[in-house]
């Protein structure tokens, strides 16, 4: 009886420890048979019965002994990277039996340069994830259209790959979602009109596609959004005014689009926002006069627009405007002086039709 009991207790320590179910084990080595990593062999390190154990960028929950988090980053400060003295590179793609690893929490493969193929679709339906990230990589296709599924994840990032077709319109169900990063693919098609739904997000990034339409102006709901990205897209129309009114912006970059209409004063007077960049538009009308004591601005981008008029006498009235750059607009009279922006070189009013005064020639 006695006998019976300890090695029940034996067997349920070592289950708990020595923990990776068939299954999962089956799966992991699916995925791995798509993959190739010539140089620095941390797939060889998947072998054996415990894939919970010593498999390189794999974990399991300790509760249930499932495998949770596939984490395998290409560039790393890890030791195998530091001694091999190179980043990561792997080519293969993404084998749909990672869906079969039911519990998993986190997929990052990122910044391998070589993966490609598309994201396996079935990814939407692992009910658990949390971290979808497989930013630096070659691949294609379209994200899943049901990725709205994912009502736990936190970070969507595939940055820097070549994924093409619309953000699908399912995204703004991520009800989780914190850290968006869609930069340098291949995107179409228009911003979603409700993306103002994710409230939880801070960072939205989507520079570098070619998407068009205009900015929603539901986007002004995210009050958590600190950082905006929309740059070098082909996005039109005029710029939400309701932009201004957000609290905990910071950073706003739509430069290099085919925005018009004027710039809303909201958003000059927006005390929090310290990073605009405009550049590269077709906005028109006078640089709104709405500066104030309060304003800083580690970096105010506003050239190659169409703007005209003075530059508004309130920017004498900024604390600090670390970069500003208004060149290549139609603005016209004398630059006011100011210690907030007295080390601008001329390179930030050249291209105007009339500016004049330091650090321009004199009036
Ligand atoms: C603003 O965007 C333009 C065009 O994309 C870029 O050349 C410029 O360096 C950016 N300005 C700042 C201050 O980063």
């Amino acid at each position: 009886m006695e006998m019976l009991f300890i090695s029940l207790i034996v067997l349920a320590v070592t289950s708990a420890v020595n923990s990776c179910p068939p299954s999962d084990r089956a799966a992991l080595l699916d995925f791995k048979a798509s993959l190739k990593e010539p140089y620095l062999g941390i797939l060889d390190s998947w072998t054996g019965a415990d894939c919970c154990g010593n498999w390189y960028g794999v974990s399991c929950d300790q509760a249930t002994g499932r495998v949770a988090d596939i984490s395998l980053r290409g560039e790393s400060e890890d030791p195998i990277f530091v001694k091999a003295g190179r980043t990561g590179f792997m080519t293969g793609s993404l084998s749909p039996s990672l869906c079969r690893l039911d519990r998993l929490t986190t997929l990052i493969v990122a910044d391998w340069k070589g993966i490609s193929g598309s994201i396996p679709a079935c990814v939407a339906s692992l009910p658990n994830l949390r971290i979808l990230d497989v930013i630096g990589n070659q691949i294609s296709g379209e994200i899943p259209a049901d990725i709205g599924r994912l009502s736990r994840l936190t970070v969507l990032n595939v940055a820097d790959n070549l994924i093409t077709g619309e953000i699908p319109a399912s995204i703004s169900n991520l009800q989780s979602l914190m850290h968006l990063d869609l930069s340098n693919n291949k995107l179409s098609g228009s911003i979603p009109a409700d993306l103002g739904k994710l409230t939880m997000m801070s960072r939205a990034l989507l520079s570098r596609n070619q998407l068009t339409g205009s900015i929603p102006s539901s986007i002004a709901n995210i009050y958590r959004l600190a950082d905006l990205d929309l740059s070098a897209n082909k996005i039109s129309g005029s710029i939400p005014a309701q932009l201004g009114q957000m609290r905990v912006l910071s950073t706003l970059k739509l430069d290099s689009n085919q925005i018009s209409g004027s710039i809303p004063g909201s958003l000059l007077s927006n005390t929090g926002l310290s990073i605009i960049n405009l550049s590269r538009n077709y906005l028109e009308g006078y640089i709104p006069d709405v500066f104030g004591p309060k304003s800083y601005f580690t970096a105010l981008d506003l050239s190659f627009n169409n703007l005209k008029g003075s530059i508004p006498r309130s920017i004498t009235a900024a604390k600090y405007i670390g970069h500003m750059d208004l060149s290549h607009n139609h603005l016209c009279g004398p630059i006011p002086a100011s210690s907030a922006f007295d080390h601008l070189e001329a390179s930030s009013f050249m291209g105007n039709d009339c500016l004049c005064g330091m650090p321009l020639r004199t009036c």
